[in-house]
């Protein structure tokens, strides 16, 4: 069986597979078995400096292309999710807290207030008033709150971007530059969807953002245009469901590959991801670290 592990954005994966933020993370015991099911690493659902009740509902709507979430950050408070993270832990694979704040000093201390194997700054979540893509979409604020937390944190800092701005790269080089150790491309698009009957609005909030195979296109020439600009590694998420989608944000030069909304067929999906990737490797003779980018160097 041909080896799937590398070290990502400073840890050890033994495979590129990971449960993206915001699925099945707001528990241990959830996360812990995502581990146990054959994701390489798993990342919580973004938490905050206090408790929030998130948007009112509904939170969610399936449409035929995927799913529009607007959850509204809801969370219990960094001050109350270490227990999640430990027991996280005993899945034995890296466990990545998600935070989330309002500027530099918020993020640091939230962070700074966490143990975890690596921290993913959510800076994109495209519904959530003075936080995520309010903040991210603007390079100096990516800048300087990915220069905050890493001084304030002694683990890997990864920065999750939003693709709801004209230039992804720009906030990809400001991650870079304030010192992050990987990217994360991409969070949800903002959407929204419409009762034909009714005529209101589905989600109780409006405005959502879309995951699911919709937007897989959009996050596969995100990672294309960050991993050739960009001199740290490149974590693809958007639409991911099966190891050909894998495969292709492998080929646009995604060091690894998040898995969220597929979460909802079982978590069969890691190994049957991980399996697909092992025979194509074989299969074309390849390494992993070959397969990365090699659609860049064939255009
Ligand atoms: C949420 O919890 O509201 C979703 C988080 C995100 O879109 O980043």
């Amino acid at each position: 069986m041909i080896s799937l592990a590398g070290d990502v954005g400073g840890l050890r994966l033994r495979n590129p597979l990971m449960l993206a933020a915001g699925i099945l993370g707001t528990t241990g015991a959830s996360l812990a078995r995502a581990g146990r099911e054959g994701a390489g690493a798993v990342v919580t659902k973004s938490v905050g400096l206090t408790p929030r009740d998130g948007h009112p509902g509904p939170t969610v709507v399936r449409i035929g292309v995927g799913l529009i979430n607007a959850m509204g950050l809801p969370n219990p408070s960094y001050l109350a999710f270490q227990q999640e993270i430990d027991l996280a832990r005993e899945g034995g694979v890296p466990v990545v807290a998600s935070v989330f704040g309002s500027d530099p000093s918020e993020f640091s201390q939230v962070a700074s207030g966490l143990v975890a194997d690596a921290f993913e700054l959510n800076l994109s979540c495209p519904h959530a008033e003075r936080y995520g893509a309010e903040i991210g979409c603007q390079p100096a604020n990516v800048e300087e709150v990915t220069r905050a937390v890493k001084r304030a944190v002694g683990a890997p800092v990864w920065v999750k971007l939003t693709p709801n701005v004209s230039d992804i790269v720009g906030l990809g080089l400001a991650a870079q530059q304030g010192g992050a150790d990987a990217v994360v491309a991409i969070n949800t698009l903002k959407a929204m969807a419409i009762d034909v009957e009714s005529g209101y609005p589905i989600l109780g909030n409006r405005f959502g953002g879309l995951s699911g195979p919709a937007i897989k296109p959009v996050a596969i020439r995100c990672v294309y245009e960050l991993s050739a600009a960009l001199d740290i590694p490149v974590i693809g998420v958007g639409g991911v469901g099966c190891w050909q989608d894998a495969a292709e944000m492998i080929l646009a030069g995604a060091s690894a590959v998040q898995i969220g909304t597929a979460l909802s067929g079982g978590y069969q999906v890691f190994r049957d991801i991980a399996a697909g990737l092992s025979k194509y490797l074989v299969r074309k003779d390849m390494t992993l670290e070959e397969m990365r980018g090699l659609a860049r160097r064939r255009s």
